[in-house]
């Protein structure tokens, strides 16, 4: 049950994979023996054997008693708080969940941006229901998710008092700093960690996204425990088969040719929000000191109808990465009709996911002969065993990535920019000086 990687159609020699073996290794000691940049960050690592099994039980727990007494339960989050979670629900999850009888809770994310319309309706949607919160910020103080959480803190107290609010609300933050971390003691909310050297984009495994997918009734067991097997895999690589190496690896010699962007491909639209999490992991991770790949994504055969254009004949800066999954639960026979008017009989019997398959194979083999590099990656099944394992195989390519380019992977200076500029145009205390000259750029 292992993800497996088929770079043939990557456009690279077998000598330039074994020339880059020496740094790879290199990557693999500095953040296992926590040498190189970022080393505050590496809580990730072995996060899947040295987690915290006692708050492991107790998010068990209490998924349990929101899953028995909740009707909507709201994830308040943004970016590396919020993409894991939703990424894992959407993928597990049956399309149109919030519309089906059989799902309970409802599953709602607020707080992942800063529209009032959005923030409105959902209020409206979900007042007259039985409601719960799940607020998740690392530093507490995020704008985003600290306004959500206002609203919903409000909603709550006003339908069931101080007292019965208190019940309702979770909290997923620092150990033992942070507005969020001194509001949750104050009012007695029950808490999860982020643990300090986990930062936000690394943090799935971790309570940010184990609370979320438990309530929405996956298992949190089989997730962690991809989780570890992948780690164990890769501890175990021995050269430059093993896949993780070899995508971290792939995407360095392409970038070294002067492919800029990586673009995401699935053939699953419930992946779609997988594509979202994989973007900013490897964004905010890599884009720094100049450098980077720019990660974008596709969801086919969809966007075969939009930017399959400029993928086949624009500007050869790109490659692609396939996501492929090797099983999948169910599919729909296409039907025969009385007059083949539409010309589809040839493939009536067929089921859509054997024409998915061709048009992955399809596209895969215009687009290589579009100068466009495929790399593809085969998951034997969707699964929370094999997400957890594909979360944590891209974590890891990450961070050796990140040190093959040179750069720390596990920081993001460049997100504090718009946040001093939005501070000072809002008015923020402390923030005059920075208005003044925000004025005169107007
Ligand atoms: O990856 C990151 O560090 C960021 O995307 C953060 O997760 C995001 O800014 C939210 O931060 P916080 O959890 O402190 O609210």
């Amino acid at each position: 049950m292992s993800i497996t990687i088929d770079t043939k159609h990557g456009v690279i020699r077998e000598e330039e994979f074994l020339g880059l073996w020496s740094q790879i290794q290199d990557s693999e000691k500095a953040l296992k023996g926590k040498t190189g940049a970022g080393a505050d960050y590496l809580g990730w690592l072995d996060y899947p054997v040295s987690y915290d099994k006692g708050e492991f039980q107790r998010i068990e727990k209490a998924a349990s008693f929101i899953r028995s007494k909740c009707e909507a339960f709201i994830i308040i989050g943004i970016g590396g708080s919020y993409l894991g979670s939703k990424a894992m629900i959407d993928a597990l999850s049956p399309f149109f969940a919030n519309e089906r009888d059989e799902v309970q809770p409802k599953i709602y994310f607020a707080g992942q941006n800063i529209s009032g319309k959005y923030h409105d309706d959902l209020i409206r949607l979900v007042k007259d229901k039985d409601v719960m919160i799940n607020v998740i910020s690392k530093s507490g103080t995020t704008t985003e998710p600290a306004i959500a959480f206002r609203l919903f803190k409000n909603l709550l107290e006003e339908k069931y008092g101080a007292e019965g609010a208190r019940d309702r609300i979770y909290v997923t933050t620092d150990a033992k700093k942070g507005a969020l971390k001194e509001l949750a003691m104050a009012q007695g909310y029950e808490t999860f960690v982020i643990p300090d050297d986990v930062g936000g984009r690394y943090s799935v495994h971790t309570a940010v996204g184990l609370l979320p997918i438990a309530v929405a009734g996956f298992d949190i067991k089989d997730f962690m425990k991809g989780a570890k097997d992948q780690m164990e895999e890769t501890d175990g690589a021995m050269d430059m088969t093993d896949p993780c190496y070899r995508y971290a690896a792939a995407r360095n010699i392409l970038y070294r040719k002067g492919k800029t962007m990586e673009i995401m491909v699935n053939y699953q639209p419930e992946m779609a929000m997988f594509s979202e999490w994989w973007k900013q992991l490897f964004g905010e991770s890599e884009g720094k000191d100049g450098k980077g790949l720019f990660p974008v994504s596709v969801n086919n055969s969809t966007d075969l109808h939009s930017l399959g254009q400029i993928v086949q004949e624009g500007r050869r800066n790109m490659f692609e990465t396939i996501l492929v999954f090797d099983e999948v639960d169910r599919d729909t026979i296409i039907p025969t009709a009385s007059e083949d008017l539409d010309g589809l009989d040839y493939i009536a019997g067929s089921g859509m996911n054997h024409v998915n398959n061709k048009a992955f194979l399809g596209t895969l083999m215009a687009h290589v002969d579009g100068n466009v590099p495929n790399l593809v990656l085969t998951i034997p099944e969707l699964s929370a065993y094999m997400l957890g394992r594909l979360v944590y195989f891209f974590e890891r390519a990450c961070g050796i990535s990140g040190y093959l380019m040179g750069v720390n992977p596990f920081d993001q200076p460049g997100v504090e920019s718009y946040k001093r500029n939005m501070f000072a145009l809002l008015g923020k205390p402390g923030y005059e000086d920075l208005a003044r000259e925000l004025e005169g750029k107007k």
